[in-house]
């Protein structure tokens, strides 16, 4: 039995339909339920920045999860492939797109919930900076001055546009990837590698 774990919305439902694809039948949460078990599989539904944990801790031999989680997180698990979907990208984003202008700001004050991943960024640019951790709602933080910019993920980009700010630098693409517990890996390879075959020929096939 392999265990996977997927996170909710889109992508749960994008990867369950590529195993119905893959496997035929129905794969579908019940309502409400966190486990469902099909076939030789067992899904979790767990939260997107949970995933790893439950990967890591073999609780799920596999998982999809962003690669910005990944990296956010330096998550000691394997990446398998890319799947291709849940497409982002991890910006900087001003208040109508300004460029920041560094040598004006001593300290930056960035609002992000990506703290390693924006610290990581500006360190490798040798711009100190003040990280100004939230869980939610980043955008709201530099229309109120808490904030010079934020760190934040954009997909269609909406969120930031309604709020009046626009992406000034890219950090990072992100899409979701198939992640492996390490022992897993090793106890399980032919199922794992029989789900990874049968996920890239499916990729292929659709570009
Ligand atoms: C993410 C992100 C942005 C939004 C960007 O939040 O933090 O707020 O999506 O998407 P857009 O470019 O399509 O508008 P999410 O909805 O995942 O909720 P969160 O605040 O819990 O992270």
């Amino acid at each position: 039995m392999l265990k996977i774990a997927l996170p909710k919305g889109r992508i749960a439902k994008e990867t369950l339909n590529a195993f119905s694809q893959i496997f035929g039948g129905s794969f579908e949460f019940e309502d409400r339920k966190l486990k469902l078990v099909k076939d030789d599989f067992e899904f979790l539904m767990v939260r997107n920045q949970d995933i790893d944990t439950y990967v890591m801790g073999g609780a799920a031999d596999l998982g999809v999860v962003g690669l910005d989680v990944l990296e956010e997180h330096g998550s000691d698990v394997l990446r398998l492939l890319d799947l291709d979907l849940g497409h982002c990208k991890v910006c900087v984003g001003t208040i109508g797109g300004e460029q920041i202008d560094y040598n004006k700001t001593s300290e930056l004050r960035v609002a992000t919930s990506l703290d390693n991943i924006t610290q990581k960024y500006f360190s490798a640019k040798a711009v100190p900076v003040k990280i100004i951790h939230l869980y939610g709602s980043v955008e709201l933080a530099p229309l109120v001055n808490l904030a010079d910019c934020i760190v934040d993920i954009v997909e269609t980009g909406d969120t930031m546009r309604q709020n009046g700010l626009a992406p000034c630098e890219e950090i990072m693409k992100s899409s979701a990837y198939l992640i492996a517990n390490k022992l897993s890996f090793v106890s399980k390879k032919a199922e794992i590698l029989e789900i990874y075959s049968k996920l890239e020929a499916l990729i292929k096939a659709r570009n």
